[in-house]
């Protein structure tokens, strides 16, 4: 089943071929935008010998050089602006977790673009005008609050800046102002879940009708969790700063297939992320974007990290990401063996007795790196419950991902809770050397 073809925008409803050629034109614009306005994109092309013009098919992208967070950061906070300072509207910040931060600039047209796309992707997710839609991802300068905010506006929903934390109060606002959307991290979901039990409501007794999760990988397990849980749509939502924000792509709520790439703004490659040669459709690596309309900062090229494959178009003509696995960085290498805190996660979701919240602790074991999967026990699992428990995850992971690890159910509520993203791993490791 696909949309009524009303409720699409113009771009939703081209074919392969007026996608393609808006795109071609979009993009040729785009570089030309960024190497006469942008110096360091400028370089980077003459290094490389390429040149706008000689971007004359879409398969001519990957003659261009790549861009990276580390150029980003050696020309914070301004340098990668392709328009003068006074024409910026907004400013955004990654968190950054070590060094400098990423600034990002929007104009009043990239604010708009933004606000449409994620416009689009709640619709996509079956949000519809009229809609009330409660948002709690952080406010601030996090993109998660401010453009699942506007774009919400946008598309005509009563909205809720709930932003990120105060739980007990979300639940209260959720309960009293009875949204029928909910933006929020899915990890802070299940912080919610908690705080509506703690309460004593049946969290599958709200006026929730979807939600709109996104900001750090969650797999299917976690999906059918949250879906059951709260008797709500769960669908994805993916984006990030140096592109724009969330509504980068979006999953829709009937097919629930993978995300939609809003490809007539963001045009998605996908590389061997060792090689950086272009991927066959299909193939897994390194997801690569290049912006075809952004004014304040085009970006060419550029490495999110995150691992996930392109696939053909269902619901709409726009290519689909598969799930994000995770990203390079949260790669962990164990004994030469690589593993995504993912599939931790769906192992841990399909184990009896144990709740979705766990955490993986690396320590220093003699010269061995060790992995330790912390798991919190459900409320009524008992003593043999959770000692079958840890067995089980060691035994899913051995023959699952080919590693030994060690498992430990903890006591219910004894992990910490997730206010925003959710960092999974805590790396107790000796420095070595
Ligand atoms: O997280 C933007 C966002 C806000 C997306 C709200 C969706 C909802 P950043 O803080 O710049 O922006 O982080 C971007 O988060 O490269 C991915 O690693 C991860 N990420 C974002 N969405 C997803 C998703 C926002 N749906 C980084 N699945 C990205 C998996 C995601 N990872």
């Amino acid at each position: 089943m696909t949309q009524a073809a009303d409720l699409l925008d113009p771009a939703e409803r081209l074919d392969l071929d007026g996608l393609r050629a808006l795109q071609l034109e979009r993009l040729r614009n785009s570089l030309r935008h960024a190497y006469e306005n942008v110096p360091f994109y400028r370089e980077s092309f003459d290094q490389a010998g390429v040149h706008p013009d000689d971007c004359r098919s879409l398969s001519d992208l990957s003659r261009f050089p790549f861009t990276t967070k580390a150029d980003l950061r050696a020309h914070y906070p301004y340098g990668m602006f392709a328009v003068p300072r006074e024409r910026i509207r907004r400013l955004h910040a990654s968190s950054g977790t070590t060094g400098r931060p990423t600034v990002v600039g929007y104009t009043e047209n990239d604010l708009s673009m933004w606000a449409d796309m994620v416009a689009r992707s709640l619709r996509a997710a079956g949000a519809r005008p009229g809609d009330i839609a409660h948002i709690a991802y952080g406010y601030g300068l996090f993109t998660g609050g401010l453009g699942a905010h506007y774009g919400a506006e946008r598309l005509g929903c009563t909205v809720i800046p709930a932003s990120g934390g105060m739980t007990s109060r979300q639940v209260t606002l959720i309960q009293d102002l009875k949204p029928s959307v909910i933006m929020v991290t899915p990890s802070y979901m299940l912080t919610l879940l908690d705080e509506f039990e703690r309460q004593g409501v049946d969290p599958r007794s709200t006026s929730l009708r979807v939600g709109v999760f996104g900001a750090e990988p969650w797999t299917q397990d976690m999906r059918r969790e949250i879906e059951e849980r709260f008797a709500i749509d769960a669908v994805d939502i993916y984006g990030l700063s140096e592109v724009i924000g969330p509504g980068v792509a979006q999953e829709c709520v009937e097919t629930k297939d993978g995300l939609h790439v809003w490809e007539d703004h963001f045009f998605p490659e996908v590389v061997d992320p060792i090689t950086g040669e272009v991927l066959p459709e299909g193939e897994r690596g390194e997801l690569v974007f290049t912006s075809l309309t952004k004014e304040a900062m085009p970006i060419v090229r550029y490495r999110t990290r995150d691992l996930t494959r392109l696939l053909p178009g269902t619901a709409r003509v726009f290519r689909r990401m598969e799930k994000v696995t995770g990203r390079s960085d949260d790669m962990v290498i164990l004994r030469g063996v690589n593993l995504f805190p993912t599939q931790i996660e769906e192992i841990v979701l399909r184990t009896p007795g144990v709740a979705p919240h766990f955490q993986l602790r690396l320590t220093t074991n003699g010269r061995m790196d060790a992995l330790t999967v912390r798991a919190e026990a459900r409320p009524d699992a008992d003593a043999a419950t959770r000692e079958a428990a840890a067995r089980s995850i060691v035994q899913a992971v051995k023959d699952g991902i080919g590693v030994s690890v060690e498992a430990e159910i903890v006591d219910p509520e004894s992990l910490e809770r997730s206010v925003g993203k959710i960092r999974r791993i805590v790396d107790l490791r000796e420095r070595r050397g």
